[in-house]
């Protein structure tokens, strides 16, 4: 019988530090949702005291979610844990995850603290989210450069104060597995209560290290690993959920442990997430990339016709990818789209929503005549956002192309309901769109990235634009998709400036 690894996924908290990947509330539910179906132990919803936004969401996530623990993070003031505990009222199942800086660095420069003085506060941090809940997590932040005799110290009196489950951030992905994985252990032997608790990870990737010092600690007893759907989050991100779940299930041989995780419903879930923050995944990630599976030189493609085992260690389906991904037709009716729908986890609240949807589909289906998971996804993911706060909407766009002339745009959008239109040129088509939506618009928005990938394979496939642009220092990402990627450049535009220009909707965790 093998050890539970729990899976503690971050996607909601720590992935949406990512600048630009905030969530608005309804998204966050949605990603819930996914998660709960992909079967993940925790559910890190948010940060309740951060913002009002993020409160309303790790309530709603709270209220939506029904088998998997919920948890909210608070740092060690009585208010933060208070907010926590208030947000996750209705969870069925709650765990308050509160935290303290343990390094020198971060004591001395950040808390201006003695070691002391933050034991003490870990202390009562702890005992005060145990009056909430017999849930309860603590996190030494910065682990990775804290000194280990203080490090076992504060752990010990934690765990005495009620703390049940001890996570040990690799804040600043500093540590390399081997040494990482030894920590683990020492801190496991040293502790004389560590018994008491499930010792957990928690590893960002600063060099490219998050997932391997993740499974040096499962090798050194952690049962508990933190981490993300494509591996979003500060920085360089943290531990990528499907690595970590892959790996030790396809190392049966080396892990003594694995996890309750329904591995095919990982490439959803990765998808949805990267609909939603606008962080396309890359073609080589590893599970999830568009190439992850696919064989290109020919010695491979031989060797995987004579048997698959040749060149593939894990099969594409036991993921979630599928050999047979056309799903819906031109006259595919209402009810097939609304089936496969449901399969890949999107429920609509009310017809209306069902009945636009499926008018959009229509005409997608017009232009593009085979239409694939990725095709609904997308598409689902345009029509549910949030659009009540949107002031700008995409009406139309003309684009004037010919080798040796200027591109030129016209673009017709509406602005609080009044229709504008905007003419510009510009060095190519999508530059010259995006100037006439500024004259328009005069958003005062930098751009910071502008990515396009193809959501399927052929040339009739779905453009999906990405864009990055920063709004006095607020980054959020926009996306669009459409078979023109022109328009769907224009789309994801507007998308990051009605985004950039609602201060109201999204909830933002760094405080
Ligand atoms: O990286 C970190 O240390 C964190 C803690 C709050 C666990 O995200
Ligand atoms: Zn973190």
């Amino acid at each position: 019988m093998k050890d539970k690894l729990i899976i503690f996924d971050t996607t909601l908290r720590d992935g949406e530090q990512s600048p630009g990947a905030s969530m608005t509330r309804d998204e966050k539910v949605r990603i819930a949702k996914a998660l709960e179906k992909l079967k993940v132990d925790i559910i890190e919803a948010g940060f309740p005291v951060a913002s009002p936004g993020d409160f309303e969401a790790v309530k709603a996530v709270a209220e939506a979610v029904t088998d998997s623990v919920v948890c909210g993070l608070a740092r060690t003031s009585d208010a933060d844990i208070d907010a926590a505990a208030a947000a996750l009222k209705p969870a069925r199942s709650a765990r308050i995850h509160t935290f303290i800086a343990t390094s020198p660095i971060h004591m001395t420069h950040k808390l201006r603290m003695s070691p002391d003085d933050v034991l003490a506060t870990a202390v009562r941090a702890v005992k005060r989210a145990r009056n909430y809940t017999d849930n309860v997590e603590f996190s030494p932040e910065d682990a990775g450069r804290s000194e280990l005799d203080f490090l076992c110290r504060v752990i010990e009196a934690v765990i005495d104060a009620g703390a049940t489950t001890i996570n040990v951030p690799d804040t600043v992905g500093y540590s390399v597995p081997h040494q990482f994985g030894e920590t683990i252990r020492r801190i496991i032997e040293r502790v004389p209560n560590s018994d008491k608790a499930v010792f957990s990870v928690h590893c960002h990737n600063d060099l490219g290290l998050a997932v391997s010092n993740s499974l040096a600690a499962v090798l050194n007893g952690a049962r508990q690993v933190e981490c993300t759907i494509n591996g979003l989050g500060e920085r360089a991100g943290n531990a990528a959920l499907e690595e970590i779940v892959m790996a030790v299930r396809t190392r049966r041989d080396i892990f003594v442990c694995d996890t309750n995780i329904d591995t095919t419903e990982i490439v959803n879930c990765s998808r949805l997430v990267s609909n939603i923050t606008g962080f396309a995944v890359q073609p080589n990630k590893a599970i999830v990339g568009a190439n992850a599976f696919a064989h290109e030189s020919g010695i491979h493609q031989d060797g995987i016709i004579k048997s698959r085992e040749t060149y593939e260690i894990m099969r594409a389906q036991d993921v979630g990818w599928h050999t047979n991904r056309l799903v819906l037709g031109k006259h595919s009716g209402r009810n097939a789209f609304k089936t496969r729908l449901k399969e890949l986890g999107f429920e609509f609240a009310t017809e209306e929503e069902l009945n636009e949807t499926f008018k959009r589909y229509k005409e997608l289906a017009d232009k593009k005549h085979e239409i694939f998971d990725e095709d609904l996804q997308a598409l689902v993911t345009d029509s549910l956002q949030d659009s009540s706060n949107e002031r700008i909407k995409f009406q139309s766009l003309k684009v004037t192309l010919e080798t040796g002339e200027v591109p030129a745009a016209e673009i017709t959008v509406s602005v609080d309901g009044v229709e504008k239109q905007g003419h510009a040129t510009g060095a190519g088509p999508v530059d010259a769109v995006f100037k006439a939506i500024e004259s328009i618009i005069v958003s005062g928005c930098n751009l910071q990235l502008y990515s396009v990938t193809s959501i399927t394979g052929g040339t009739d496939s779905q453009g999906e634009v990405t864009v990055r642009v920063d709004k006095d220092g607020r980054i959020v990402n926009g996306r669009g998709s459409d078979t023109d990627i022109i328009a769907a450049s224009a789309k994801a535009y507007i998308n990051a400036l009605n985004r950039a220009l609602d201060n109201s909707a999204r909830a933002h965790p760094q405080i």
